[in-house]
């Protein structure tokens, strides 16, 4: 069996393991320093992680250009990557998808920042259809009506988009959470990485900032093996069959879904989006 559930959420076992899942929510301990690149996935998760890198390194490229984004800025829920986090000097840049009730509990206590960034859930639905083609040992998406059916439930990875936003929509109200869009991102980047210094409390200079802005380019982040998951290993990911850096857009999944199918994901949405505190760039 490829996957397991932890806690009601589908994990594959090639990735991820009940014991590591059980540490980072019980006993992993945030930092006071640490910054936390938070999203759903294929929500621009990279993007975010070169934008913070890019900040740490204060709009200085030669940190993204040399040392893989996977030891930058770790995603703490892989076993091998949450060993790099532990051994990485302070400040921190960690990366996870972790829903609020997985979440290291540490976080309670702790003043770690918290950059989540979401996307359109068509977006990231439609991202994830076309990327998880690659993964040579993960169940294929199937048609774009089982993968629609199996995302709005909650099927697939990381659990269900809706209890994800609104899991931590809760936290909206405490100082060391940010939140942010990729769409955002995409309209202005460079407000964008204004309000993320001001949230991390970094100054920067207009050069500085000009500088994370241009390195952190779709293009830029394209032809950056250290970033652009070229780097993952032919045995896990087909190369020809996928790639991270995709079309980098918003609306794409016009291109995937049916009148009737997106219909129908817009009747789901808002049956599940109604009461949230929060409105959306794609609302
Ligand atoms: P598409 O598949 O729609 O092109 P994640 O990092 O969470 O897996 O998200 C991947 C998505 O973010 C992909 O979307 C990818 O193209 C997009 N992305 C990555 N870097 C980007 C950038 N610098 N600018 C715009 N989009 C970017």
């Amino acid at each position: 069996m490829a996957y397991f559930k932890y806690k009601g959420i589908i994990f594959p076992h090639q990735f991820y393991s009940v014991e590591t899942l059980s540490y980072l929510e019980n006993d992993f301990q945030l930092l006071d320093d640490d910054i936390v690149n938070l999203t759903y996935p294929k929500s621009g998760t990279h993007w975010m992680s070169e934008i913070l890198s890019l900040i740490q390194s204060q709009g200085d490229p030669s940190w993204v250009q040399n040392v893989p984004l996977t030891e930058r800025a770790p995603c703490i829920e892989y076993a091998d990557h949450l060993q790099i986090a532990l051994k990485n000097p302070s400040p921190r840049l960690l990366t996870t998808h972790l829903p609020l009730q997985l979440f290291p509990k540490s976080f309670l206590h702790s003043k770690a920042k918290v950059v989540y960034t979401l996307r359109n859930p068509r977006d990231a639905m439609c991202s994830n259809y076309h990327f998880i083609k690659g993964f040579k040992e993960l169940k294929g998406p199937g048609t774009v009506e089982v993968f629609m059916e199996s995302f709005l439930s909650g099927e697939v990875g990381y659990g269900s988009w809706f209890d994800h936003v609104k899991g931590w929509v809760e936290m909206k109200e405490r100082a060391n959470i940010f939140f942010n869009t990729y769409e955002e991102l995409l309209q202005d980047l460079r407000g964008s990485v204004q309000k993320i210094c001001h949230f991390l409390g970094k100054e920067l200079n207009s050069q500085q900032i000009e500088s994370v802005v241009e390195n952190a380019s779709f293009h830029k982040m394209k032809d950056n093996k250290m970033s652009n998951f070229s780097l993952t290993s032919e045995n896990i990911f087909d190369h020809t069959k996928a790639t991270l850096m995709r079309k980098g857009i918003s609306g794409d999944w016009k291109n995937l879904l049916t009148v009737a199918q997106s219909e129908h994901f817009d009747r789901v949405y808002w049956e599940n989006m109604r009461g949230v505190n929060m409105t959306f760039p794609w609302e």
